[in-house]
């Protein structure tokens, strides 16, 4: 245990080998950690607990340095199982445990464990006195399942946020001001980029709604990562920036390829957008890990995509995240298609319609040529790539505008 505030503890999982998050759906570099916390207070209480994964580790911690017989109440604040699933080894030593917990929440644990434990429901603004502390429940619907919400520490300042401001990020201390800024930043993007972005109007109205309730907050600690002790509050102008139309002063090129022609075209059009002063990235979609591409197509002003046809429809890499993006609902991002075919074609049609339906705005036909393409074609590449910067200038001079 890490006491991170007088009488409050965080006790968690620090799992540096996974490489792997939500199944085999995320990839985690740099692993993660379960943050669980006590608050030693007149009453002992657990808010939240670890993947059931760890279980036993977490059964042994919590003997050690609690007594299982010692807690009080918990704090369900999310049941997805990487903070939940240990809930069920804790019950079965302790049945009689009263559980607060959004309605959803209730909902979900009898759905996980399918018992009927003595929950307690709360909701935004309810309080309850825990000894020189009161804890204070705020609903985080979505942010990031139903029965999400964060537990307010009142006296401690303390926002234990779960989901909403993590990192899959397993650091060498647990503070913000004790690990490297980058990596922190890096993955904390990555996370709200992969995990939450699809939520983002919802996340920008709980922000409003938390920032009303003009709670001071001296520390967020949240359930996945480090805990921002400096300055707390640059994680939420930072979700506020994110939520908000983000993009970065570059465009991607996104292709994959069989035989190089797809390739030689989209070189040809980063060429293009180049030549008119648009940063480019390429990536190989097959080659490329699908999480960290989703993080640079969530930071990327537009995103020109290519694959050859094959069978009358697209290569899997590009079908899969075609499909993937179009849950994220990007917003205020220019794409384009194109790609090399040899006789039906129709894979650009494919990625324009698609990317259309995921909300980029697409504007230009699709470009196609047959087998490998000609040096003039690859000349209407850079003009293709040339008019796709044209659209990049004029939606940034439009958001610089408003
Ligand atoms: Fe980290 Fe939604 O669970």
């Amino acid at each position: 245990m890490i006491e991170i505030l007088d009488r409050i503890w965080w006790i968690g999982i620090k799992d540096w080998s996974i490489r792997r998050f939500h199944g085999f759906e995320m990839s985690t570099h740099r692993g993660t950690t379960y943050n669980s916390y006590i608050i030693k207070d007149e009453k002992t209480v657990l808010v939240d607990t670890v993947w059931d994964v760890y279980a036993d580790k977490f059964m042994n911690m919590l003997e050690e340095d609690v007594g299982i017989s010692a807690i009080d109440m918990i704090v369900i604040n999310h049941i997805e199982p990487d903070h939940g699933g240990s809930l069920g080894r804790l019950m079965e030593m302790r049945p009689e445990l009263p559980i607060y917990c959004t309605k959803n929440g209730a909902e979900i644990i009898r759905r996980h464990f399918h018992k009927d434990w003595d929950f307690h429901i709360v909701a935004t603004g309810d309080k309850i006195n825990v000894g020189k502390y009161n804890l204070v429940f705020v609903e985080m619907q979505m942010i990031h399942w139903p029965d999400s919400m964060m537990t307010y520490v009142d006296g401690a300042s303390l926002v234990l946020s779960n989901d909403a401001f993590g990192q899959h990020y397993a650091p060498v201390s647990l503070f913000n001001d004790e690990v490297d800024a980058c990596e922190l930043y890096q993955e904390a993007l990555k996370y709200y980029a992969n995990i939450l972005s699809p939520f983002t109007p919802l996340i920008m109205k709980k922000i409003d709604q938390v920032k009303a309730l003009g709670l001071p907050i001296k520390m967020i600690a949240p359930s996945h990562g480090v805990i921002w002790r400096r300055d707390p509050i640059q994680i939420i102008d930072k979700y506020y920036e994110w939520a908000n139309t983000y993009s970065e002063d570059f465009t991607a090129v996104i292709y994959d390829t069989m035989y190089n022609s797809t390739k030689a075209m989209a070189e040809a059009i980063a060429k293009g957008m180049e030549a008119e002063g648009v940063k480019c990235k390429l990536f190989n979609c097959a080659t490329t890990d699908q999480s960290d591409l989703l993080l640079e197509i969530f930071k990327a002003k537009g995103i020109v995509m290519g694959c050859c046809t094959v069978n009358n429809t697209v290569l899997r890499s590009i079908a899969g995240l075609l499909d993937e993006i179009k849950g994220h609902k990007f917003r205020g991002k220019a794409g384009a298609a194109f790609g090399s075919y040899g006789w039906s074609g129709e894979a650009g049609k494919i990625i324009a319609q698609d990317l259309n339906k995921a909300g980029f705005d697409v504007a230009q036909q699709p470009l196609q040529f047959r087998y490998r393409p000609s040096d003039e074609e690859l000349g209407q590449c850079i003009s293709f790539g040339s008019e796709f910067a044209a659209r990049i200038h004029a939606m940034s001079g439009a958001n610089t505008s408003r």
